[in-house]
């Protein structure tokens, strides 16, 4: 999806962008049992917004319930984390990039620091989870795609940081030498937000990104490390 569509994109109303994905699952079944259950608990209206809402840990439990390596996480960021990473962010004219959006904790941080709506664009692959977002954030530009595109979704664009929560251990590795490749030519010389769950060498370093400091942030489940490079 260009960058013209996204930023008139809706919210897809597609059930069958619902279904559970659990076929490869040894616990298939169960899997889709607890899917089915979950995906029920997941249109309770929790506020009386108007709008079809679920809380973010009902909405991110369903997710890894369809996708496990995708998720990378056993539950949202929590809020320490999230601000911890809003804080480290740049922003100026250009666009803060959340990448691995989720359920928006990382979002509402950045939001919260008074970085404007009209500035945050959310990278989420989830269509699950993209619409999530949608309702919980109208004013912020949510795209739904792999972060693997990005070089095709913000061509020309300035960005002023990269914020991100993807599960880069898990992610293949040709796919996230691509990322970083195309993090680097979009956003040369600015701030790359990354946080792990990973205790060893980051990947990011040894790829070539400055690294400028981490932060560990024990009041998170699990405990987290915040890394901010210079791309
Ligand atoms: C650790 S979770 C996000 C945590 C998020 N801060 C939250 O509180 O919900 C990682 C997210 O990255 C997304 N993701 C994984 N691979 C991706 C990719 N290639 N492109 C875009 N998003 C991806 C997953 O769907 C998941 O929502």
């Amino acid at each position: 999806m260009m960058w013209k569509e996204f930023q008139s994109a809706k919210a897809p109303r597609n059930k069958h962008s619902e279904e559970l994905s659990v076929k490869n699952c040894g616990l298939a079944e169960l899997a889709h049992i607890s899917g089915q259950l979950l995906s029920k608990l997941g249109n309770v209206e929790f506020l009386k917004t108007g709008k079809a809402a679920c809380s973010p840990v009902v909405a991110f439990t369903q997710e890894i319930i369809r996708s496990p390596r995708q998720a990378g996480a056993i539950c949202p960021s929590g809020t320490a984390l999230s601000d911890a990473m809003a804080r480290e962010a740049v922003a100026g004219d250009g666009l803060v990039v959340e990448l691995g959006a989720g359920t928006g904790a990382v979002t509402k941080a950045l939001l919260k620091r008074g970085i404007a709506p009209e500035n945050i664009v959310a990278v989420e692959q989830s269509a699950h989870l993209a619409n999530f977002l949608r309702n919980r954030f109208p004013r912020v530009k949510v795209v739904q795609e792999d972060a693997s595109r990005l070089s095709e979704l913000f061509y020309g664009k300035a960005i002023d940081s990269v914020v991100s929560s993807l599960p880069l251990v898990s992610l293949p590795p040709d796919m996230r030498e691509s990322i970083m490749r195309q993090i680097r030519r979009l956003a040369a010389g600015k701030r790359l937000i990354q946080f792990t769950y990973f205790w060893g060498d980051s990947y990011l370093t040894e790829s070539g990104f400055k690294l400028l400091h981490t932060k560990t942030v024990f009041k998170n489940f699990p405990p987290a490390r915040v890394m901010t490079f210079e791309i």
